[in-house]
């Protein structure tokens, strides 16, 4: 079921286009993007696309403990995170991700939250 998701959304090629709009938006927003400022971005773009195939059911792995140990240091808030999922939801629907699926991966998300923000 949840490799059926990676592949409905269209495997590797749709994650990537995802994550490129999504990294556009979260560093063009000035809310956020000071949290990157110091990122080599290649590197971030990297993970975040193993991030996206782990919440979609794609080959890679990320679990919460790991999660709250990248993100422990940089002290974010909730608005943070609300940034931070919209921006993800509205990439999700600009590819052509269809309405259940983005609830899915949304859904996934919001799982992470806690340890995200160190809750
Ligand atoms: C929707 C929830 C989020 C997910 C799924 C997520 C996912 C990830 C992943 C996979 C990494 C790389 C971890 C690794 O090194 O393996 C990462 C790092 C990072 N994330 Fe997030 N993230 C989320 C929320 C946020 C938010 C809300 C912010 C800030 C507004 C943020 C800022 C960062 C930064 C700055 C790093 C790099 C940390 C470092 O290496 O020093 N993330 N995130």
């Amino acid at each position: 079921m949840e490799e059926q998701l990676y592949d409905q959304i269209g495997g590797r090629d749709a994650v990537e286009a995802v994550v490129s709009d999504f990294y556009d938006a979260v560093l063009s927003d000035e809310r956020i993007n000071h949290y990157f400022a110091d990122q080599d971005m290649t590197e971030l773009r990297a993970h975040q696309i193993q991030f996206i195939s782990s919440v979609t059911g794609g080959p890679v792995d990320y679990s919460g403990a790991d999660m709250r140990e990248a993100h422990s240091h940089l002290d974010l808030g909730e608005a943070d995170f609300r940034a931070v999922a919209e921006h993800l939801e509205t990439a999700l629907r600009e590819n052509g991700v269809s309405e259940a699926n983005v609830e899915r991966i949304l859904g996934r998300v919001a799982e992470l939250k806690a340890p995200v923000l160190g809750q």
